[in-house]
């Protein structure tokens, strides 16, 4: 009898990415009532990773403005948010990560004492505004949840030194390795004209704490390097927040090698990644997926709250340094052993099972 009521909550495109195997395992469930809430803090870009995984929303609070700010945006999610959650009354609710819905979604929880379950949870720099505000968000979560799906045994180790609760947290491996596992399995057409006789170099960029100079001057490193390389090509996916799209398209938009497209499909990201030769960026998820694709990556951030793939030498953090970006990806260019020695094929982050481990975990406590 489908008699546990269990809200999952999506914000954001990597929510959603990371959510997707949880939402999907957990429908297979007899004693599960499913339903999902889209904040739509993302609008387009949460859509496009719903449809892909053919998830349908219960709930749609269609929250995004352009250029939103972080207060008006907490605001107006935590109003609307307890609105869904009196009229649901799940028995558990599960957000994925360290976004605003996810922080807001967890206070609201805790507001109308629902349990919330804490899908990625544990990460950590201990630099507050670094990733900006999402360590701080990660904290606040963490302090507001009954479960924590840790994605690996550093996270877990983070949870306890703030002391939570051992017997709550439990090691399931990241979820996004669920989805790339799913989804690279096949080939797609990326459907962007792409030279193939050049090598793809990818590249994403969104982070809060890189608005003005340290992304502008990341940008122009990318643009040195290519007007230095005639070899190389550039892919970049631009992010649509005004604060990237305006320097993205001043700085890059010029040069017949770089494509500055709209964010693709996660099936034609996926795709992008399998055939690029590096891939350089700030996000979160691709830290965590290009390692298990054997592909390099190049951070454009200071600090990591993800030091696994770091250690294990197949990720390496070059901040916004233009001199440290261009030297870097011309030695993964042309030093071959270099290269190979970060082209390993490891999976740090996880093992492609961590959604029916969540599954089985909350099976235990709800039943
Ligand atoms: C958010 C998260 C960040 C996460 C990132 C993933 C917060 C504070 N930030 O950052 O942790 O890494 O998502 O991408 O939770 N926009 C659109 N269409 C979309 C999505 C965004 O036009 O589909 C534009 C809007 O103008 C919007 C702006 O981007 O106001 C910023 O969106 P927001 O979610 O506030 O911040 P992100 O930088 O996307
Ligand atoms: N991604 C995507 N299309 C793109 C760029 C990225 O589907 O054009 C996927 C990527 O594979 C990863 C996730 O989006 O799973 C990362 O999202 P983002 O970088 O926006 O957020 P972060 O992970 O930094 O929070």
């Amino acid at each position: 009898m489908k008699n546990k009521r269990i809200l999952c909550v999506v914000g954001t495109r990597p929510e959603a990415i990371k959510m997707a195997p949880v939402i999907l395992a957990l429908q297979k469930q007899e004693w599960a009532d499913v339903k999902v809430l889209a904040t739509a803090q993302h609008r387009q870009m949460l859509d496009q990773v719903l449809s892909v995984f053919g998830i349908a929303l219960d709930y749609d609070l269609d929250i995004m403005q352009s250029n939103q700010g972080l207060t008006e945006l907490t605001t107006r999610l935590l109003v609307a948010l307890d609105k869904v959650l009196e009229k649901a009354s799940p028995d558990m609710v599960l957000g994925q990560g360290d976004t605003t819905t996810v922080m807001t979604t967890s206070l609201a929880c805790f507001y109308r004492k629902i349990a919330f379950g804490h899908v990625e949870a544990g990460l950590r720099t201990n630099d507050i505004y670094n990733p900006f505000p999402e360590e701080m968000n990660r904290v606040v979560v963490s302090h507001l949840s009954a479960l924590h799906f840790a994605p690996t045994k550093s996270a877990r180790d983070n949870l306890l030194r703030e002391n939570i609760s051992e017997g709550h947290i439990y090691v399931t491996g990241n979820t996004v390795i669920d989805a790339l596992l799913a989804t690279a399995r096949k080939d797609f057409e990326i459907g962007i004209d792409l030279d193939s006789a050049k090598q793809l170099i990818l590249l994403t960029s969104h982070r809060r704490e890189n608005f003005g100079a340290p992304m502008r001057d990341a940008f122009t490193a990318i643009l040195e390097l290519v007007e230095r390389n005639d070899t190389i090509e550039v892919l970049y996916p631009v992010h649509p927040n005004p604060n990237v799209t305006k320097p993205a398209h001043e700085i890059l938009g010029v040069h017949s090698r770089i494509h500055l497209v709209e964010p693709l499909g996660y099936t034609q990201f996926v795709q992008a990644m399998k055939q690029a030769y590096l891939i350089i960026s700030d996000s979160g998820g691709v830290q965590e997926e290009a390692p298990a694709l054997g592909k390099p990556v190049l951070v454009l951030r200071e600090e990591t709250e993800r030091p696994e793939a770091v250690d294990a030498g197949v990720v390496r953090l070059v901040g916004t340094n233009k001199t440290l970006i261009i030297s870097e990806a011309e030695k993964l260019l042309f030093d071959k052993e270099y290269y190979k020695s970060m082209a390993l094929g490891i999976s740090p982050y996880g093992d492609g099972k961590a959604a029916d481990r969540i599954v089985s975990i909350l099976k235990k406590w709800l039943l």
